[in-house]
């Protein structure tokens, strides 16, 4: 009894926290060094920029969500523990002791922390593991080395307005971040639109004050937070150049710089590499695997979730450590909620079922979308509706070829199926609808809305491809196409020559889908007992 006791006090001063420190079969420690490498040769002499692990999320009580690390931490570090904080130099510095271009801070090993929620690797760990020269515990942040804000000319981070609440288990991780907004001079009380817009305004001479004004007037109806900002109401209040001049000057001086490392990272993530490009392949041939065995087990009478349950189940079969973003399976009027994650009508008869689910592989996400009907067969207005999509995808994925602007695809995409709809008479020619109301393309990677620009495509790019039309009961056509919504969505790699189709192993077209949908499938003839 008393040891129940002991257990039970234990586990209750314990949360419930799981971490993988790094993957074995993941990226190589020499790839995530040659990207920091990457990293400092674009950054001016005499600075430093600093990634602070993802915080701990709590889910309620004294459990925790499962641990998720930051995607720009882990792409340079490969490291994926809580508490951690990389700081990269321009250069390499001498500390007296040592000298070093770069440094990690990582959680101490403790016996029973480790004995209620995993290993952690520890100093010695990441050393010879993960290949840091420089390794040291979170409590030495600040300390060792010692770092003065007059030391450097600007210190290059994220955006850290969001600050760390929830778990209890991030008290290192809040101690490091406030001290590093001391060391940096932080500029705590501004907004980061502000600050963007602080930026233009130092950046502008008075002769373009003009067009910045423009731009700050834009600035403001996106981000609401900066209509109180005195500075920049009275930048734009301003009527001569010396007031303006007045304004410029009061802007408060900060080594802090939160917009620069997002862009350089922006860069380094957009194309990737071929050990990338391997991993990624493999989370979308998984969740390739995971649509064909649905098209199979699916029939009239199944849930949202037991859809779910089984892609995700696949996926674990393989070994996939995570779902990539929130699973999406959405039957009739649901699939019209973009990101429906309720996955919650208990018995669908009758419909199209909408499924948008991406496995995790070794950190790297896939992004797949098929729309099936549960009973095996389109009727003749949902093949119509599907059939433009396809066609409007089937433009869309011709055109990641390098050298073609981001934002063709989506405009030919569109074309396509307004044109489409007019054929349909499901709108009039020139007629605004809301029947596609999201973008056609995103780059993918360890973000399933992955860092990249939109600009002219390049080899080793991977994007997406998802058209989709929905049409919500109640809209301003024939009742006969309501509640259909349709997206199909693939995961293309650019290359020198013709796009490749990660995806390409899930059927896409009407035809192939409704064979596959007639084929057995392993969970046909398993039955569970019968509850109340
Ligand atoms: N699964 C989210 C998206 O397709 O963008
Ligand atoms: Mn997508
Ligand atoms: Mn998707």
């Amino acid at each position: 009894m008393k040891k129940f006791i002991i257990a039970l006090s234990l586990l209750l001063i314990s949360s419930f926290g799981f971490a993988q420190s790094y993957f074995e079969d993941g990226l190589s420690p020499e790839w995530h060094e040659a990207r920091r490498q990457a990293l400092r040769e674009r950054m001016a002499p005499n600075t430093m920029a600093i990634f602070f692990n993802n915080s701990v999320k709590n889910r309620t009580n004294d459990v925790d969500y499962v641990y998720h690390p930051d995607t720009d931490f882990f792409y340079m570090t490969g490291f994926r523990e809580p508490n951690s904080v990389l700081i990269i130099f321009s250069e390499e510095r001498d500390f007296g002791d040592f000298k070093a271009d770069e440094i990690i801070y990582v959680q101490n090993r403790d016996p029973r922390a480790e004995m209620w929620n995993g290993k952690r690797l520890g100093v010695e760990g990441v050393k010879e593991i993960l290949g840091f020269e420089h390794v040291f515990i979170n409590d030495e942040f600040g300390k060792t080395p010692e770092l003065k804000t007059e030391d450097f000319d600007k210190f290059f981070s994220m955006d850290l307005s969001n600050g760390v609440a929830g778990s209890r288990s991030n008290l290192a991780l809040r101690r490091m971040l406030s001290q590093y907004k001391d060391l940096s001079g932080y500029p705590e009380e501004i907004s980061p639109a502000s600050l963007q817009a602080y930026e233009l305004i130092r950046s502008t001479d008075i002769e373009n004050s003009a067009n910045v004004a423009q731009i700050l007037g834009r600035m403001k109806q996106r981000f609401p937070d900066i209509e109180e900002d005195e500075l920049i109401n009275d930048y734009l209040s301003a009527t001569t150049p010396e007031e303006r001049i007045k304004v410029k000057e009061s802007i408060p001086e900060t080594k802090a710089d939160v917009q620069t490392l997002s862009q350089v990272m922006d860069v380094l993530r957009e194309v990737k590499t071929e050990e990338e490009i391997e991993l990624l392949a493999k989370a979308v041939k998984i969740s390739a695997i995971g649509q064909i065995e649905v098209m199979k087990a699916a029939k009239e009478g199944m849930s949202e979730r037991e859809i779910q349950g089984i892609h995700e189940f696949i996926w674990k079969r393989y070994g996939s450590e995570e779902i990539g973003y929130p699973s999406i399976v959405g039957a009739g009027h649901n699939g019209c909620i973009l990101h429906y994650v309720e996955n919650d009508m208990p018995s669908i008869d009758n419909r199209l079922v909408l499924m948008d689910l991406g496995a995790e592989w070794r950190g790297y996400t896939a992004d797949v979308t098929r729309t099936i009907p549960i009973s095996g067969k389109f009727n003749e207005e949902e093949k119509a509706i599907y059939d433009l999509v396809f066609k409007s995808q089937e433009a869309g994925i011709a055109l990641c070829k390098a050298g073609v602007e981001f934002g063709e695809i989506g405009r030919v995409t569109r074309q396509i199926i307004n044109e489409g709809l007019v054929e349909l008479g499901i709108i009039k020619p020139g007629e605004r609808h809301n029947y596609f109301p999201h973008g056609t393309s995103h780059h993918l990677g360890l973000d399933v809305h992955d860092r990249g620009g939109y600009g002219a495509l390049k080899p080793g790019v991977v994007l997406t491809v998802e058209p989709g039309i929905y049409i919500p009961e109640g809209s301003d056509c024939d009742p006969k196409w309501w509640n259909i919504a349709v997206r199909i969505e693939d995961d293309i790699l650019v290359t020198d020559s013709e796009p490749v189709n990660l995806s390409a192993d899930a059927p896409r077209t009407t035809e192939a889908i409704e064979e596959l949908m007639k084929q057995p499938s392993v969970l046909d003839n398993w039955t569970l007992p019968e509850i109340n």
